[in-house]
């Protein structure tokens, strides 16, 4: 692999280049390795897997097992992207010590190279604490999810002038707390812009508009995985609900009418012996 491998401070020289930041989720070895062959320049192993994997209607019920073990399946297969994995809901709120041995685990067990926590100015110590310990902080303002109760719903933030000054105020405040980076999800165009314009470290935005450092979005959003969920801050470049769809039905079809599988799927005779072309037909290389 001749590129080199992405960190926090090459996504920082990104910022000052004026060059934009691609940051896409992943949760499985087998999308983690198609996402690290492009041209991405971060792969997050979002609390979204609570959704898009384990079909919640929130990210609430996502606890740090989940993230270590989704983090460890990426990192077993990334080699060039920088990997981020969140911090999920009450793995960093009840105590700075927590927020550390949290990190700490998902850093030394899964793999990753940096952790992502959603909040203001009530986690800077924790955070401050987690950089401290040499691990790079992402922090995430605006619709956070896991506020999804205090906000009422999935609602888009900072939209009075108070609200907007708090989220400004709390991104300087996440800078000075130690962050590389900061998500802003879900407010106005604006005031992103305004953030991104104030803070020398890189936003990264999902539905803030276009005035951000940079972009995230969910992978199976993008793909077009769920016909279903076409929210107004996506854009999907591709259709894979249909290719899916397709191919299931096609193996279902030529099963049935015993097209599938054919001679040419098939072994034959003393499967002990080692030279055959077909030795270790399990090993998938990614
Ligand atoms: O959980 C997630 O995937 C996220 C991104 C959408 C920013 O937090």
């Amino acid at each position: 692999m001749t590129n080199p491998l992405v960190t926090a401070n090459s996504l920082q020289a990104k910022k000052r280049r004026s060059e934009k930041i691609v940051i896409i989720t992943a949760y499985d070895a087998t999308f983690a390795a198609l996402f690290d062959n492009t041209e991405v320049d971060a792969l997050l192993v979002g609390d979204s897997l609570g959704m898009v994997i384990q079909g919640h209607p929130n990210t609430l019920p996502v606890n740090l097992e989940h993230v270590i073990y989704h983090t460890a399946a990426v990192s077993r297969v990334t080699k060039r992207a920088h990997l981020i994995a969140d911090m999920p809901f009450m793995s960093y709120q009840v105590s700075v010590e927590q927020a550390v041995e949290s990190a700490g685990r998902l850093v030394q067990e899964g793999g990753a190279h940096a952790v992502k926590i959603e909040g203001g100015r009530e986690f800077a110590t924790h955070i401050r604490r987690i950089y401290n310990c040499g691990i790079p902080v992402m922090g995430h303002l605006g619709l956070t999810p896991q506020s999804v109760h205090r906000f009422g719903g999935f609602k888009v933030q900072g939209k009075d002038a108070t609200a907007a000054q708090r989220l400004r105020e709390d991104a300087h405040i996440l800078v000075e707390a130690g962050c590389y980076s900061i998500v802003l999800e879900g407010i106005p165009a604006e005031l992103a812009a305004e953030i991104t314009a104030e803070i020398n470290i890189p936003t990264i935005g999902i539905g803030a508009g276009v005035g951000c450092d940079g972009q995230v979005l969910v992978c199976y959003d993008m793909l077009g995985l769920n016909p279903n969920f076409r929210p107004k801050f996506v854009k999907t470049y591709a259709e894979l609900h249909k290719q899916i769809t397709q191919a299931v039905q096609s193996f279902v079809s030529e099963v049935r009418a015993e097209s599938f599988p054919t001679d040419a799927h098939s072994f034959h005779g003393d499967l002990s012996v080692t030279n055959d072309s077909n030795d270790a037909p399990y090993n998938r290389v990614h």
